[in-house]
This record gives structure tokens, C-alpha cells and sequence, in this order.
């Protein structure tokens, strides 16, 4: 049976429901996408750990400063999907932008300090749509477990 994309929150937490009723762990595996080894082996990493690893295919539009070209953000779900599947992942979450930020969404977390430091210096709301965009994936999907890389380690930080 291929991998299961869902689109929506209420499709997701049905899904995740279910195996929450099995004693299931969840694994959140969040991405942008233009899957790499580096984001399959926190794949790895959560099936090692839990029992059902969903991974998540979002370009945040949050992130993406003025003169940081969204559009050219590479996609390419079709190959994505694939390489979840194959490495055995359990459902991706690809949702829509216009459903992850309804008309009207004017909630932001901001951590300031460190969020304002560094590569915040450089890029101002940067690490504010980052922490909007994995505190609304945390409380949409309420895993057990988490997995982010630890290349961009002041975003880890801030996460
Ligand atoms: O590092 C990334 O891929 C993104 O910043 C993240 C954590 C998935 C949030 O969009």
C-alpha cells in the first residue's frame, strides 16, 4: 500500500488518532521538502524511536524574508512523497498555505532575544516564521517526539 498524503488538520489528527488508540508513539518529522539524507535520517531517526513517523512537506511562506525568493523555493512533492515511502515513513502531511494561514491568521510566536541575534540580524522574521509555523505543526499533529536538524543550530535553538 503506497504512503498516505493528507491535507488537511482533521484528516491528520484522524489519522494520528487512530494509532494514538493502538498505544501508537508518533514520530513529526517537519520539512520544507527537496528531501536530502540529511532530513531521511531523522526519518530513520523516529522510526528507530517511535511507532508511526509522519513527515511534513510545507514551504512556510513565513520564513521567507522580502527579496527571498518564495517561488523559487524548490518542490517537488511527487519525489518527496517517494522518498518518505521508501524510507518508510508512515503518512506525510502536505498541507495547503491558505489552510495553515487562514484569512485573517495574525498569531506569531516570537522568541525574542535569540530570535533577533545572528542570522536574525540578517534575515528579520526568519526565526519568527519558523517558531509560528512548528508551534501551529506541534499542536496540529501533538507527536510524541520531534525531529529537526542540528545544521542550522541557532534554529534549533529557537525551536
Ligand atoms: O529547517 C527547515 O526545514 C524549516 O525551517 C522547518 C523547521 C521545517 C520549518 O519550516
Amino acid at each position: 500500500m503506497s504512503i498516505e498524503v493528507v491535507r488537511t488538520v482533521a484528516d491528520l489528527r484522524a489519522r494520528l488518532g487512530d494509532w494514538k488508540c493502538d498505544a501508537l508513539t508518533v514520530g513529526l518529522v517537519p520539512t520544507m521538502g527537496a528531501l536530502h539524507d540529511g532530513h531521511l535520517s531523522l526519518v530513520r531517526r523516529s522510526l528507530a524511536v517511535t511507532g508511526r513517523t509522519c513527515l511534513t512537506l510545507f514551504v512556510n511562506p513565513r520564513q521567507f524574508g522580502a527579496g527571498e525568493d518564495l517561488a523559487q523555493y524548490p518542490r517537488d512533492e511527487a519525489a518527496d512523497v517517494a522518498l518518505a515511502e521508501a524510507e518508510g515513513a508512515h503518512l506525510v502531511f502536505a498541507p495547503r498555505p491558505e489552510d495553515m494561514y487562514p484569512k485573517g491568521f495574525a498569531t506569531q510566536v516570537a522568541v525574542a532575544g535569540l530570535g533577533d541575534i545572528l542570522e536574525g540580524e540578517h534575515r528579520p522574521g526568519f526565526f519568527t516564521g519558523v517558531a509560528t509555523v512548528v508551534a501551529k505543526l506541534l499542536v496540529q499533529a501533538l507527536p510524541d517526539h520531534a525531529f529537526f536538524g542540528d545544521k542550522d543550530y541557532q534554529q534549533l535553538q529557537v525551536i
